[in-house]
């Protein structure tokens, strides 16, 4: 299915008006369900007192890693920095918390409300080297989508 078309999938499951993490995990399994090279698809949301990320909705192999401090691995860099990080080769990332072999690549993207980072969408990939632009794109177009949720 085309970036155009997911998007519009999740403009339809906004608009039903489910609880939050009922939306998040149904745009998880969407994600996963479309687009080949997603393996792990979840949420990692902020906790600010705690400075910390709490794993959130996912879909795919169950994680220990429910809290990431920020500043570690990728999903905690991204936290930090508030900017999308593709990591082609995760064997090649130093700053890097591996959650299962099988996992070759991986994109986090963050979510964004008034130009404060408040969640992100992790991807994980079996396949090497697989994103692109095109993935980017779709992924942040999903996060400022549901930027209001949070
Ligand atoms: N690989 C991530 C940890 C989260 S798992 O991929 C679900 C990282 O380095 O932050």
């Amino acid at each position: 299915m085309n970036t155009e078309n997911i998007l519009a999938l999740v403009d339809a499951l906004l608009a039903i008006k489910k609880p939050v993490n009922s939306v998040l995990l149904e745009i998880c399994k969407l994600l996963k369900k479309e687009v080949y090279h997603y393996d792990w698809v979840g949420f990692y949301i902020l906790n600010h007192a705690e400075n910390n990320l709490e794993l959130g909705p996912y879909v795919g192999k169950p994680t220990e890693h429910t809290h990431i401090a920020v500043g570690k691995g990728v999903c905690g860099q991204v936290a930090a920095s508030g900017r999308t990080m593709i990591v082609q080769d995760v064997s090649q990332m130093d700053n890097y918390i591996a959650c299962s072999i099988d996992v070759q690549s991986e994109i986090v993207v963050p979510v964004l409300k008034e130009g404060k980072f408040v969640a992100e969408i992790d991807i994980d990939s079996h396949s090497p080297a697989p994103f692109t632009n095109n993935d980017k794109e779709l992924l942040e177009a999903i996060a400022e989508k549901i930027a209001y949720l949070f």
